[in-house]
């Protein structure tokens, strides 16, 4: 099912939750909320699933206007973060209950429910009680319960939170196999940009109640429309290297680096800019390729195959990464040089991407 929100608020008292939010979500697609806590993901879920009334603002399901629909008549499927399962019913009667409150008949019911926990892989587990399961276990029987109806939207808000790391892991490939199984248009809400990046179709990142950039996660990642997507996303996070553009160079802010930055040449000269380098995309230059600037270096990490260094680049902090083969010594000016790809230039006061 297509689902569009348009110019969608919600305000509680003074509070914005919500704010002009635009947004359309494909037919089978699996879309994540993704945003820091207090943003507006959970309240966006709830205007979906009209379990909160919206301030302003509308929403269509298959082109349908749903805004003053209550959740019983909008067929969606909802799995929170605490499972909520009903503690003394089995896995069976937990996720048969939907349906026994639509009547469906025992048998019809009980089939459906057994199809949905074979899904969900707990059919070996269909007699026990919820306190008798991991707790993946039970939220997979909450996502068996949640689609035993066949909603024609999964609404899913933090589904993982509670879990263990590993199982976290393990449990979001599964969503992702549920979701691509069933064909049903799903919504995760979360705070966890790699667990976003790794499971979505798309990504609608908010912040402060708003829309920041609705995009494929590679998009988002290497096309961050503004200075909180490019921010928000990455580890380490990206570098900030404040200045401005004057003669066709980038000046660092302190006054001591100047940068014949050529990319930069488009920019409006004189206004604080920030440029922003992710860590893999600044390297040390092989010498013909003529440096950008000189770092000097604070300490190095070697991880594995990867090499981690902390520099200093004219009084601001820098993170990169180095090939295994080269270690500079802390104490020790290298040159470094950047590549276009993860590199860009937003704007210092706004924040909007100029490069
Ligand atoms: N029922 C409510 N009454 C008043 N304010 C609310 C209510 N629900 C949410 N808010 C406020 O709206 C804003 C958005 O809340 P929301 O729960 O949507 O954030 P969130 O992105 O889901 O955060 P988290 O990641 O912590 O779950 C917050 O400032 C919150 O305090
Ligand atoms: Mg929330």
């Amino acid at each position: 099912m297509k689902v569009e929100m348009r110019g969608l608020t919600k305000h509680f008292g003074s509070t914005v939750a919500v704010e002009d939010f635009t947004v359309t979500l494909e037919d089978g697609h699996l879309t994540s909320i993704l945003g820091p806590s207090g943003c507006g993901k959970s309240t966006v879920l709830n205007l979906l699933a009209g379990i909160v009334p919206a301030t302003r603002g509308e929403i269509l399901f298959d082109g349908e206007a749903v805004t003053g629909l209550p959740p019983e008549l909008r067929g969606i499927g909802l799995v929170f973060q605490n499972y909520s399962l009903y503690p003394h019913m089995t896995v069976l009667g937990n996720i048969s209950f939907p349906l026994e409150i639509k009547k469906v008949p025992r048998a019809q019911r009980e089939e459906s429910a057994r199809a949905m926990a074979a899904l969900v892989h707990v059919d070996n587990l269909l007699h026990r009680k919820p306190r008798e399961l991991s707790g993946g276990q039970q939220q997979r029987v909450a996502i068996a319960r949640a689609l035993v109806k066949k909603p024609n939207l999964l609404l899913l808000d933090e589904p993982l939170s509670n879990l263990d790391a590993r199982l976290r892991l393990e449990m979001r490939e599964e969503i992702r196999r549920i979701q691509q199984e069933t064909r049903v248009t799903t919504v995760f809400v979360t705070h966890d940009q790699e667990e976003a990046m790794s499971i979505s179709d798309r990504i609608v990142l908010m912040n402060a109640g708003r829309l920041q950039q609705e995009d494929e996660p590679q998009r988002l990642y290497h096309e961050p429309r503004n200075q909180f997507v490019a921010d928000f996303l990455g580890t380490p996070p990206i570098n900030h290297l404040p200045g401005h553009m004057k003669g066709g160079a980038f000046i660092l802010e302190g006054g001591q680096a100047r940068f014949p930055f050529s990319r930069g040449a488009g920019a409006p000269e004189g206004r604080p800019l920030i440029l922003a380098v992710r860590a893999e995309s600044a390297h040390v230059p092989d010498p013909d390729e003529g440096a950008l600037f000189s770092a000097s270096v604070e300490s190095i990490y070697a991880m594995g195959k990867e090499v981690l260094g902390y520099f200093d680049i004219g009084g601001h902090s820098f993170r990169c990464y180095l090939d295994g083969d080269m270690l500079p010594r802390p104490g020790t000016e290298i040159p470094i040089a950047f590549r276009e790809r993860g590199t860009f230039l937003f704007d210092g006061e706004t924040g909007e991407r100029l490069l």
